[in-house]
């Protein structure tokens, strides 16, 4: 029993600490800081049966979905597709337009090789990669050819062969774009953009997101849907209908003048502006 109780605390925390999933599916900053649910949008699916909006960052709940060790077989997504009853007023499904940057956030769960808090510089990153399904149903699994990729988010750099220089400065690309990791290492947030194809069919489409760690551990999947408008007026119109900004996403680094990591004369936050 003593052995037992021992496993589960030192088993636990390590089995929490070692996922990650997209908390927004359309967020203003890119580059960000800090998380501010007032600039997210949009949300995956069942974001509000797991409360994504209201909870302390990067606390999961039971909102992770990690493949095991067999790719072809396990779904490809945590929960079935159910538009009806995955989005609600609080947590509203996605709109698109073509060629939109999308700005999306998660967790970095204490995977981030950043010098200025880390010696160990081998928190890896391997693949980092958004897919549409092709037609309406889920996918069967990770390695069906329903899943159609349309944008690599890149890789973040990591190892010994980096400088610390380059371990600690932002924006990076890949999954470690958290720049304040160091301020709280297991729910810091990262972003990432991606753009939406302009020979994307508009409509309804679900979307995917797949991250590989590193290359022992399975994938990462979160899933959800978004109508693609073929404009941004047309996307401009349906997001005034459902009580949304129109605002395109800015760029942290953009509207704020860093001076060694700190922001000078900074800009008016363009979600308080208006
Ligand atoms: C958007 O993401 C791509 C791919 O990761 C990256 O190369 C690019 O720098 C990002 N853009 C900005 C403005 O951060």
């Amino acid at each position: 029993m003593k052995l037992f109780v021992a496993l589960l605390a030192v088993g636990l925390p390590a089995l929490a600490a070692a996922h990650s999933w997209i908390v927004c599916t359309d967020y203003l900053e890119n580059n960000g800081w800090y998380w501010n649910e007032a600039k997210c949008r949009a949300w995956p699916r069942n974001a509000g049966q797991y409360n994504l909006r209201y909870r302390q960052f990067g606390t999961g709940g039971s909102f992770v979905h990690r493949l095991d060790n067999h790719p072809e077989e396990l779904p490809l997504c945590n929960d079935p597709r159910d538009d009806a009853n995955s989005y609600n007023d609080v947590h509203p499904m996605a709109a698109y337009y073509l060629g939109q940057t999308v700005v999306l956030t998660h967790p970095t769960n204490n995977h981030v090789s950043d010098s200025s808090c880390r010696r160990n510089h081998w928190q890896g990153d391997t693949e980092n990669l958004m897919f549409v399904v092709d037609g309406d149903e889920d996918p069967c699994c990770i390695d069906s050819d329903k899943l159609i990729q349309i944008f690599d988010m890149g890789v973040s750099p990591y190892g010994d062969e980096y400088s610390d220089e380059v371990l600690r400065t932002y924006p990076k690309v890949g999954f470690q774009n958290a720049p304040k990791f160091c301020e709280d290492p297991e729910d810091a947030m990262g972003t990432y953009n991606f753009t939406i194809p302009m020979d994307l069919k508009p409509g309804r489409h679900t979307f995917v997101w797949k991250w590989i760690r590193i290359p022992s551990v399975n994938p990462f999947t979160t899933c959800w849907e978004a109508d693609v408008f073929a404009t941004k007026a047309e996307r401009d119109a349906y997001y005034i209908a459902t009580g949304r900004t129109t605002e395109d996403m800015w760029d942290f680094y953009q509207v704020n003048n860093i001076v060694d990591g700190v922001i000078v004369d900074p800009a008016v936050d363009p979600i308080i502006s208006g």
